[in-house]
């Protein structure tokens, strides 16, 4: 193992370890009498998973702060939490009888199988909600932080993932070209994660043209993300992917592996990475933690997906 991929297990691991231990303090307890609004949202915000998103964050804050040391990882860690709680709604949602209908997230029951529809719908809702609330309690410039959560919103919402959710929903059983299929999966998956790193950004004061290389970067690194969980949900086993395998074609969903075959979409989402590589070019130097991350992420995914 090289040096360099050392330091990017070694960074990814510490920050991780951050997010885990700063990801309960996000949560607030709830109104007296909706203590189980509060248990379904603990249960799917603490169950685990990559958290990749708020990575993403931290990593790209770190990356444009340079030798900036009034900038900490530790201090933002409000808004990497805030992200992750946006994220694990939008899993509580996706896996509703009303979308994707999975019994399994995370390695344990959904969230409505865990407790029921309502509350499951509602933990979501809690979580987007309160989301706001903690990224604006971030100790950041208004200057900054005002965009940066405007961002997120926008992304998040009915300029990113909602609509793609509605636009993958209503394509279920619809034949799809490619770029039909491209976006969608820039929305309902690319589009958080571009809020996520380019908000790193902003929070660290890059300019646009940085911006802009964040935002091609994150647009890339989702496509190729969405591209190996289309080809994990045929390959890979329940138990290591910790979510159902199959959920796709249940769902008659058209893919990239149901348009390209699975070495036609292996070979889509490496060079969707390597796009995600090459967009970092103009950061220079900044943009090397990111290739790493990049590589360290999705190289790992695509590897597992022989
Ligand atoms: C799953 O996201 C939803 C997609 C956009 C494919 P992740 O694969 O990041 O899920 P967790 O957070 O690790 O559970
Ligand atoms: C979901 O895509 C993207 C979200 C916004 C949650 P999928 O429906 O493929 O995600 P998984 O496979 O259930 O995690
Ligand atoms: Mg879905
Ligand atoms: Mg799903
Ligand atoms: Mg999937």
């Amino acid at each position: 193992m090289s040096a360099s991929t050392l330091d990017i297990k070694n960074y990814m691991e510490e920050r991780r370890a951050l997010i885990e231990s700063a990801l309960p303090q996000a949560l607030q307890p709830v109104c007296r009498g909706a203590e189980q609004l509060f248990a379904a949202m603990e249960y799917s915000l603490m169950a685990g998973g990559k958290r990749l998103r708020p990575l993403l964050f931290l990593a790209a804050l770190e990356s444009i702060a340079a030798q900036d040391e009034s900038i900490r990882a530790e201090d933002y860690l409000p808004f990497a939490c805030g992200i992750e709680m946006i994220h694990t709604y939008s899993l509580i949602h996706d896996d509703l009888p009303a979308m994707d209908d999975d019994d399994l997230r995370r390695g344990r029951p959904s969230c409505h199988k865990a407790f029921d529809e309502a509350t499951a719908i509602l933990a979501g809702d809690g979580l987007l909600t309160h989301s706001f609330a903690v990224m604006l309690s971030t100790p950041a410039a208004a200057e900054r932080l005002l965009p940066a959560i405007r961002l997120v919103a926008e992304k998040a919402g009915i300029y990113g993932m909602v609509s793609g959710q509605v636009i993958d929903v209503a394509a279920e059983g619809q034949p799809l070209t490619l770029q039909q299929l491209q976006y969608i999966h820039s929305c309902k998956t690319g589009a958080l994660l571009q809020a996520a790193v380019v908000a790193g950004g902003w929070l660290a004061g890059a300019d646009a043209a940085m911006r802009d290389a964040l935002m091609s970067y994150a647009g890339s690194f989702g496509l190729a993300f969405q591209i190996i969980d289309d080809i994990l949900d045929i390959v890979a086993d329940e138990q290591t992917l910790g979510k159902p395998i199959g959920s796709d074609a249940a769902n008659n969903k058209t893919t990239y592996v149901t348009l390209l075959g699975l070495d036609g979409a292996r070979a889509a989402a490496a060079a969707a990475l390597a796009d995600a590589q090459a967009a970092l070019q103009p950061l220079g130097t900044r943009g090397e933690l990111l290739a790493a991350l990049a590589d360290a992420c999705l190289g790992a995914q695509l590897a597992a997906c022989r």
